[in-house]
C-alpha cells in the first residue's frame, strides 16, 4: 500500500520537528491507525450544536495535533485572530480592518474603527435590507408602470456574485413562492442578454451589486441593463425604479442615476470575498426573508464565538485548518477539494474556491518577502454523486492524492428516503475507500493504493442557520492558514496584471499592435478575420 508521502530533506525548515515526524509515521497508513486505536472516531471528532466535524482519517496521531497546536500557538495566532475580531487593521497592504465578524454580531456590543463605533451603522443598513425586502416581497414595491416587482436579478462579479448565488441557491426550498432569483457575472454578452430575452422590464428589479462600483464587468452588465429598461419605457425616469445599488460608492451609484433611497451600502472593512453578509446579501434577504438572512448571520456568529473562545483542540476552523497545513505543507499535497453531497450546495465548492485561492493564493509574507514554502492548495470541488462518475477516478488512481472535505446533511427535506439512503451510502463509502484502497497485484489496473486522507462535515440539517456556521468555518479556516504561512489573506492584487492588460488592449483595440508578442498579434487578428462577416 503507498502510504505516506516521504519527505526530502527539510533539516533546515522551521517546520524540521514536524517533517520528521512525518518521517517516523510514513511507514503507516490512515487505516492502520484505526485498526490500532478502536476510539479514533472519538478522538478526532468534534461536535458542535448540530454540526459534526470528524477529521480521522487523515494520516495524524494525539502526536501529531499537539504538535501542530504548538506550531499555531507559537505562530502570531493569538495577536492576529484578537486583531481581526476588535477591528485592527489586519489587512495592511490595504491599510483596512477586516471586520466580516462585527456584519454578524448579535446584540449591540460597540466595536470602533478609527475610533468611529460601526454597530449602529451595521444595525442601521440591516434595518434598510429589513425594510425593503419586506416592501418588495408584500408586492408593495413597484416598478415605473405600477406592477409589483417579480424578478430579481443580480449584477456583480466575484464577492458580489459568488456567495449570495450560492446561499440564495442552497436555500431555494425557503424562497418566496412569486419571486424569482437570476445572476449575471460574467462580461460576455450571452449572460445580460439571457436576461433582456426572458423577462419583462416591467417586472425586473436589477441590484447592481458592486463594493467600488467601478468593476468592468459590472458596470458594463448593468449599463446594458440599463439601456434595456430606458428602451423599454423610453425614459431615464424609469431607472429609478427599476435598479438598486449594493455598493460603498456614492458618486458613482447617484451617476448611474440610481435613487439615493435605493442605495444599500457596505464599508471597505468588509472584503469582496466577505461580504455576503452585508447589504451585499440583499438578494438573499429578497428571497428568503429578513429573518432567514438574519438566521444565517446568526449561525455564523455560533462560530464566531466557537473560534474565538474555544479551547484549539476543539476548535473546529482551527484543526480544519492545522490538518489541511499538515497535509499541504508537510506531506506535500497540492489540491484540496470540497464534495458536498447534497445537491443544493452545488455551488459552495465555487464558492470555497474564491474564499480561499484569492486569500490565501500568495506568494508574499505580510512584510513583503517571498515566502519559503507551499501557500494555498488548488481548490477543486463539485456535487457528491456526479462527482464520482467523473473526476473521482482521479481522486482513487491518479498520482496526486488528494485531501477531501465530504459534506452532508443527515436530515433531507424530500420525502424521497431511499434517495437519501443510497446518498449517504455513497457519501460514507467513498471515504473509506480512498482510505483503505485494495491492493490487486494480479491486474494492476485494479489496484486502490488507498491512505487518502478525508475529512466530513456533517449538519443535521440544511437551514440558513446551519448554512452560515458551514461558511464562517471555512472564513476562520482560511484566516488560520494565512496566519501559518504569514501571509495577508485579506488582499488580492494578484487580480490586477490582467485587468491593466485588458485596459491596454482595449485602448489599442484599433491601433498598431506591433509592440504585442506576436502570440497576442496573431490571435488577434484571427479574432478580427472571423468577426470581419458579423461586423
Ligand atoms: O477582481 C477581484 C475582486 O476585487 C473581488 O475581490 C471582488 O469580490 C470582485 O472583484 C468584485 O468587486 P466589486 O464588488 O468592487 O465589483
Amino acid at each position: 500500500m503507498n502510504c505516506a508521502k516521504q519527505n526530502t530533506d527539510n533539516s533546515q525548515s522551521q517546520w524540521a520537528d514536524l517533517f520528521d515526524h512525518a518521517t517516523t509515521l510514513s511507514s503507516q497508513c490512515i487505516s492502520q491507525l484505526f485498526e490500532s486505536d478502536t476510539r479514533r472516531f472519538e478522538s478526532f471528532s468534534i461536535q458542535h450544536e448540530d454540526l459534526l466535524f470528524d477529521y480521522s482519517k487523515n494520516l495524524i496521531t494525539p502526536e501529531t495535533r499537539q504538535m501542530l497546536i504548538n506550531t499555531l500557538e507559537n505562530s502570531d495566532f493569538y495577536n492576529a485572530r484578537n486583531d481581526l475580531f476588535s477591528g485592527n487593521k489586519i489587512n495592511i497592504t490595504e491599510d483596512r480592518a477586516a471586520l466580516h465578524t462585527a456584519l454578524r454580531q448579535q446584540g449591540e456590543h460597540p466595536l470602533h474603527v478609527d475610533g468611529y463605533n460601526i454597530i449602529p451603522d451595521i444595525k442601521s443598513a440591516l434595518n434598510k435590507m429589513y425594510n425593503f425586502s419586506k416592501r418588495l416581497r408584500n408586492k408593495k414595491y413597484l416598478g415605473y408602470s405600477g406592477k409589483p416587482i417579480s424578478n430579481i436579478v443580480n449584477i456583480g462579479i466575484g464577492g458580489s456574485h459568488i456567495g449570495p448565488m450560492m446561499v440564495v441557491n442552497a436555500l431555494k426550498g425557503l424562497h418566496h413562492p412569486d419571486l424569482t432569483c437570476d445572476f449575471v457575472s460574467n462580461v460576455d454578452g450571452h449572460d445580460i442578454q439571457r436576461i433582456t430575452q426572458s423577462y419583462d422590464p416591467e417586472t425586473t428589479l436589477f441590484l447592481i451589486a458592486s463594493k467600488t462600483f467601478t468593476t468592468q464587468e459590472t458596470m458594463l452588465n448593468a449599463q446594458t441593463a440599463r439601456t434595456w429598461v430606458v428602451d423599454h419605457y423610453k425614459t431615464d425616469q424609469a431607472v429609478q425604479s427599476h435598479f438598486v445599488a449594493l455598493s460603498t460608492n456614492e458618486q458613482g451609484v447617484e451617476d448611474f442615476g440610481i435613487d439615493p433611497e435605493n442605495m444599500f451600502t457596505l464599508w471597505d472593512w468588509v472584503g469582496g470575498r466577505y461580504s455576503l453578509w452585508s447589504s451585499i446579501g440583499l438578494p438573499i434577504a429578497i428571497m428568503v426573508g429578513m429573518d432567514n438572512f438574519e438566521t444565517l448571520l446568526a449561525g455564523a456568529h455560533s462560530i464566531d464565538k466557537h473560534f474565538k473562545s474555544s479551547a484549539l483542540e476543539e476548535n473546529i476552523p482551527v484543526l480544519m485548518a492545522l490538518v489541511g497545513f499538515w497535509n499541504r505543507n508537510i506531506l506535500g499535497y497540492q489540491c484540496h477539494a470540497m464534495i458536498p453531497y447534497d445537491c443544493r450546495l452545488s455551488l459552495l465548492p465555487a464558492w470555497l474556491q474564491q474564499a480561499d485561492m484569492e486569500s490565501n493564493g500568495k506568494t508574499v509574507t505580510r512584510h513583503g518577502q517571498t515566502v519559503q514554502h507551499a501557500t494555498g492548495p488548488l481548490i477543486m470541488g463539485g456535487s457528491g454523486t456526479d462527482v464520482q462518475h467523473s473526476f473521482f477516478q482521479w481522486m482513487h488512481q491518479g498520482t496526486d492524492p488528494t485531501p477531501i472535505d465530504f459534506i452532508l446533511c443527515a436530515q433531507p427535506e424530500h420525502t424521497h428516503t431511499e434517495h437519501h439512503k443510497i446518498l449517504v451510502t455513497h457519501f460514507l463509502a467513498q471515504q473509506r475507500a480512498l482510505m483503505q484502497g485494495i491492493e490487486n497485484t494480479d491486474e494492476p489496473h485494479r489496484n486502490f493504493p488507498g491512505s487518502r486522507p478525508s475529512n466530513a462535515l456533517i449538519i443535521e440539517r440544511l437551514t440558513p442557520y446551519s448554512l452560515g456556521q458551514l461558511l464562517a468555518i471555512y472564513e476562520h479556516k482560511i484566516f488560520v492558514q494565512g496566519i501559518l504561512w504569514n501571509i495577508n489573506s485579506f488582499d488580492q492584487y494578484g487580480v490586477e496584471l490582467g485587468k491593466t492588460m485588458a485596459n491596454d488592449i482595449q485602448n489599442n483595440w484599433d491601433q498598431d499592435k506591433s509592440g504585442y508578442d506576436s502570440s497576442t498579434q496573431g490571435q488577434f487578428n484571427y479574432i478580427e478575420k472571423c468577426l470581419q462577416p458579423y461586423e
